[in-house]
């Protein structure tokens, strides 16, 4: 399996698929057509991030909450929790169950392609309690979501960028909300820092060039999907060409200084093997210079000082942006 990294601050890594060229043939129920990344073999990686990234999540739907307030229509402005809440490409629900637990009054159904992800999310309800009110729903945007109920709120995160007619799929999105209900999509931010320009290993400013790289990659991966369209990201523009009235842009950072606990540790080196994996793989166009390749190589060594897994200074920093928009 061939694995990378981040991408313009929204992308936690993605499985890749090996057999590339060959996916429709692939066994494994994953031949719907939505580029080559193994969303199953991601699910840990994904709950993961999620999970460290959790005080963020918790902070969107507070804010969540005074959008709708300000600007929903009428049960928002009562106040009220959202009747049914929609999270778009779920993933395995970690996100799905924070926001039910923001807002205890609603219904949450998990959205996504992927029955083992949604698996996961029905599991991880179960655990937390939560069955009763969080749903999934096997869904591949533009289209899927048309059976459900319209929805109060919508949440689609890092989910857009994975539907080759971006367009289309804000379109859908917008066409699902109720009257005054809120569509929040997560895209872009600051892509994550760890280490200090000069780690003392290799060449300062390695996760510049790591950006670079996984830039490269996040262009392939989205002119390798199905009925792929370029489209300028101008997210605000994109909801109001949905016919929605765009009303809010925020940024949230995840600050975690130095010394990371073990989950924050974890998910760092986690993303750092995708780096490296990325960077090897045989179709890479990461061009990363060998030194480069050596310095993730010694930080990626559990038994060398100067790694990831032992180093004192490392530390996650990024942020996520969330653009907000209602119906007319
Ligand atoms: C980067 S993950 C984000 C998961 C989750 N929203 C989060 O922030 O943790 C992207 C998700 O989008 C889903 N996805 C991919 N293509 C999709 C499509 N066409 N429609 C809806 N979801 C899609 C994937 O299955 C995956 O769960």
């Amino acid at each position: 399996m061939t694995v990378t990294g981040h991408g313009h601050g929204h992308e936690q890594g993605h499985g890749h698929r090996q057999d590339r060229g060959h996916k429709q043939d692939h066994g494994h129920g994953h031949g719907h057509g939505h580029g080559d990344i193994d969303w199953a073999v991601m699910a840990p990686v994904l709950e993961q991030n999620a999970e460290v990234t959790a005080p963020v999540y918790r902070e969107v739907a507070a804010w969540l909450r005074d959008v709708r307030t300000v600007h929903g229509g009428g049960a928002a402005e009562r106040g009220d929790d959202p009747a049914l809440i929609v999270d778009a490409g779920s993933g395995p629900g970690v996100v799905s169950c924070l926001l039910a637990e923001a807002f205890p009054a609603s219904r949450v159904i998990a959205a996504d392609p992927e029955e083992a992800l949604l698996a996961r999310a029905a599991a991880r309800a179960t655990r937390l309690g939560l069955a009763d009110r969080v749903g999934t729903h096997r869904a591949e945007l533009p289209g899927g979501l048309g059976e459900l109920a319209p929805a109060d709120l919508i949440w689609a995160a890092r989910s857009v960028h994975h539907v080759g007619d971006q367009v289309a799929a804000l379109t859908a999105l917008a066409e699902r909300l109720a009257p005054g209900g809120v569509l929040a999509v997560l895209e872009g931010g600051l892509a994550p820092r760890s280490l200090p320009r000069d780690f003392g290993v290799g060449r300062p400013g390695l996760q510049a060039r790591l950006d670079a790289a996984n830039e490269e990659w996040f262009a392939r991966m989205r002119a390798d999907l199905p009925g792929a369209k370029e489209t300028t990201e101008h997210w605000p523009a994109l909801l109001t060409a949905a016919g929605l009235r765009h009303v809010a842009t925020r940024s949230f950072l995840l600050d975690l200084p130095a010394p990371l606990d073990d989950a924050a540790r974890a998910h760092v080196v986690a993303t750092f093997e995708r780096y490296r994996e990325f960077a090897a793989a045989p179709d890479s166009t990461a061009g990363l210079a060998p030194d480069d390749l050596a310095a993730l190589d010694r930080l990626l060594d559990p038994q060398d000082e100067e790694s990831l897994h032992r180093r004192a200074d490392l530390y996650l920093l990024t942020a996520h942006t969330v653009h907000v928009a209602t119906a007319r």
